[in-house]
């Protein structure tokens, strides 16, 4: 029988895999989550698209949506009791929780809006978060920065043809489609405890960027190319949606390598993807579904984490294919 994510969580609960601040947490998510999607598949018709006007931290252009979902998120959240502060891709600095509201023991850092480059052309986009244990006093940015091993629950929201909640509480990977008729997230027998195959024939990378790669990516992405003549004597097809969400659901759903490795483009940055609310919870995700998740050197789990925004490298995935790419940088 299908159960929804309120009744999951409630079994989480009484099973002990949970306490009540984070089931509070993960269904305020959820529901704050059914507005960014009412907002997003309104679209014009809500008049939110288009650009802000503002820059975010990274100096990327908001999108009037980055900025709307991020605020629904702010205020989806900050009253549960559950959280001691939150951090967004959309915010400088993090947000201790305000005064008003009760302080709880976990952080939570979120994307509220992942794929902004498709937002404007009905392509799939997503919310991305992760949870961690608040350490004890004062929150600051500092705070935030715990290894993704720490991770007590991650998951993402996908805005597609269907909207898919997938979760992990640290025992497995759980997908949740959203029923619009009745406003409940449904697990789907055939979407539990979801395993990525271990080989696969796809592969996902920005090709664009192809002379700017480092010699190990280069290497790696010809082999690919060269399909069953080559050395890894089978055929790859590719896949590129410019939205971490839907590759990484894709990989979840049918396995497949997910690659976006730092380039020379600017030196400065090691990638373009940001540890905290994208590389650290989409890897507690692959690695509870069997995949492997590396910066090329070491599992993304592992890292040690410097900056709220700092980016990371990424190769996630199959677990063959991700081992051996690491192995072409050692
Ligand atoms: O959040 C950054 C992001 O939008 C990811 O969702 C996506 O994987 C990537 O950037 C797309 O990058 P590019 O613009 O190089 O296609
Ligand atoms: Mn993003």
């Amino acid at each position: 029988m299908a159960i929804n994510l309120q009744q999951f969580l409630a079994k989480q609960l009484s099973d002990g895999v949970i306490d009540q601040q984070l089931c509070d947490l993960l269904n305020a998510v959820a529901d704050l989550s059914k507005e960014i999607n009412d907002k997003v598949t309104h679209g014009a018709l809500a008049g939110v698209l288009g650009f802000a006007g503002t820059d975010n931290v990274q100096g990327e252009h908001q999108k009037k949506l980055d900025v709307i979902t991020n605020e629904i998120f702010v205020e989806g959240v900050e009253w549960t009791g559950a959280l001691a502060g939150m951090a967004s891709e959309e915010m400088d600095h993090c947000l201790p929780t305000p005064a008003a509201y009760k302080r709880g023991k976990y952080l939570i850092m979120f994307d509220p809006l992942d794929g902004s480059s498709n937002i404007d052309i009905n392509a799939p986009i997503g919310t991305i978060f992760s949870i961690t244990k608040a350490p004890e006093g004062k929150i600051a940015d500092e705070s935030f920065l715990t290894p993704g091993r720490k991770q007590i629950a991650a998951g993402y929201v996908m805005y597609s043809p269907q909207t898919i909640l997938t979760l992990t509480v640290g025992n497995g990977v759980f997908m949740f489609t959203l029923n619009l008729g009745t406003g409940e997230y449904i697990l789907k027998t055939t979407k539990e405890n979801i395993r990525i195959p271990v080989q696969t024939q796809e592969f996902a990378i920005n090709m664009s960027n192809m002379r700017h790669w480092e010699a190990p990516v280069q290497k790696y992405v010809q082999e690919l190319l060269a399909g069953d003549t080559g050395p890894l004597g089978k055929n790859f097809n590719m896949r590129w949606v410019a939205a971490m969400v839907a590759e990484v659901h894709r990989v979840l759903c049918r396995g497949g390598i997910f690659m976006y490795p730092r380039d020379n483009r600017d030196p400065s940055k090691p990638g373009k993807l940001r540890l905290m609310y994208e590389a650290n919870p989409m890897s507690f995700l692959i690695e509870q579904a069997g995949g492997k998740a590396t910066n090329g050197y070491q599992n993304i789990l592992d890292l040690q984490p410097e900056k709220l925004h700092q980016r990371v490298a990424v190769f996630l995935g199959s677990a063959e294919e991700v081992e051996r790419v690491t192995s072409y940088h050692e």
